[in-house]
């Protein structure tokens, strides 16, 4: 397939990706958190599309993209609190899963009787679906299991060739995919962790708890959100998680650069200490908004280095350092290693 690389975002391109995504066809669009890989998520076929592209697991629900909150009032049942949560945090990096209206095809949900609305900040995207006139079907635009895409240079190494056009918006913003939270009631559970944190949504919903499986390995065949049981955001080579304080994880990762032909991802403060071959950095050690700005592009770029395995430096678990302690420990396949071996 032939793909319209659109490297100006002008309203009358917007336009054009607008028409191919009205008329069926799959669009790359770049949001504030990751790009996506978006189709007229009214359109069975085209939704099928997706899956395709990405090559996916077809038990994994997309995302529905909206304009405005107010228009989730067409394809799901909303509430109080949905209305609480949209005033302060849309358009953003918020995904809230809601009962599904009959208009929304099983192809998005996988079958679920709920949908995942979200109303996107980026306004190239916001642009897209309100000329396309319809909402749009998007998980992040990466092929199945690799990092998320967070630059157009990503997009087109994953996609070019597999879709009908990709629209280039530069950076994102966020660089991790959006807090994805299911209501209960008066109640919510966060099932992706992002740059929306608990404590951000425990201010507008006090009952709220975060699932088991965002720093767990998920270990039920039907968790809450799909997308939890699978491998993700790996590079090629097998990332290891290292645990420890500062002196005992560069000492570690001094010993693996000499022994070892690994790559080693660590944060700022650390890189002055070890050898800069394979060495890349995500932000400073309290970063954490830098970290997930830059960690799937640092885990892409491992792709082009000699390295049989990554080391990594464990992230925070506390407030936006969730969301990347969440993407880094799948990337890891859930191993986490101590610094300190004496520590075991
Ligand atoms: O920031 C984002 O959310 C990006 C951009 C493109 O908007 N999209 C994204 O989509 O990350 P995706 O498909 O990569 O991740 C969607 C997650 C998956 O883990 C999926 O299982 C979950 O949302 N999900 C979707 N619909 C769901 C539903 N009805 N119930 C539970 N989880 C759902
Ligand atoms: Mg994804």
């Amino acid at each position: 397939m032939q793909t319209l690389l659109i490297t100006s975002p002008t309203e009358a391109n917007i336009a054009k990706a607008a028409d191919i995504i009205s008329n069926g066809g799959l669009v790359v669009m770049p949001t504030e958190t990751v790009y996506g890989l978006g189709a007229n998520a009214l359109d069975k076929n085209a939704v099928t599309n997706v899956y395709k592209a990405k090559g996916r697991p077809m038990d994994n629900p997309l995302i529905v993209h909206l304009a405005t909150p107010e228009d989730a009032e067409l394809y799901a049942y909303t509430s109080e609190n949905f209305y609480k949560l949209a005033k302060r945090f849309m358009p953003g990096p918020l995904t809230v899963i809601l009962p599904k209206k009959d208009i929304i095809p099983y192809e998005v949900t996988c079958g679920l009787d709920t949908v995942a609305i979200r109303v996107p900040s980026n306004e190239i995207a916001h642009k897209l679906i309100e000329l396309s006139g319809c909402p749009i079907a998007a998980p992040s635009a990466n092929l199945s299991g690799k990092p998320s895409p967070t630059s157009f240079k990503h997009v087109v190494e994953d996609m070019n060739g597999r879709v009908d056009a990709i629209i280039d918006g530069g950076k994102c913003d966020v660089g991790v995919e959006s807090t994805v939270i299911i209501l209960k009631g008066n109640s919510a559970e966060i099932l992706r962790p992002g740059l929306i944190t608990y404590e951000d949504l425990a201010k507008v919903i006090p009952d709220i708890t975060i699932n088991e499986a965002v720093k767990n390995q998920c270990t039920t065949a039907n968790p809450a959100s799909p997308g939890m049981k699978y491998r993700h955001y790996a590079p090629s080579s097998p990332v290891f998680l290292v645990d420890g304080g500062d002196e005992e994880t560069i000492e570690f990762f001094k010993e693996k650069q000499q022994n070892e032909n690994c790559g080693i991802l660590c944060f700022d403060e650390d890189a002055k200490h070890l050898s800069a071959n394979n060495l890349l950095t995500f932000g400073g050690h309290f970063d954490e908004q830098k970290q997930a700005h830059e960690l799937f592009d640092m885990l892409r770029r491992f792709d082009s280095m000699p390295v049989d395995k990554i080391y990594a430096r464990l992230p925070s678990d506390k407030g936006v350092g969730l969301a990347v302690y969440n993407r880094l420990i799948r990337a890891a396949g859930f191993t986490i290693i101590k610094a300190n071996k004496t520590q075991e």
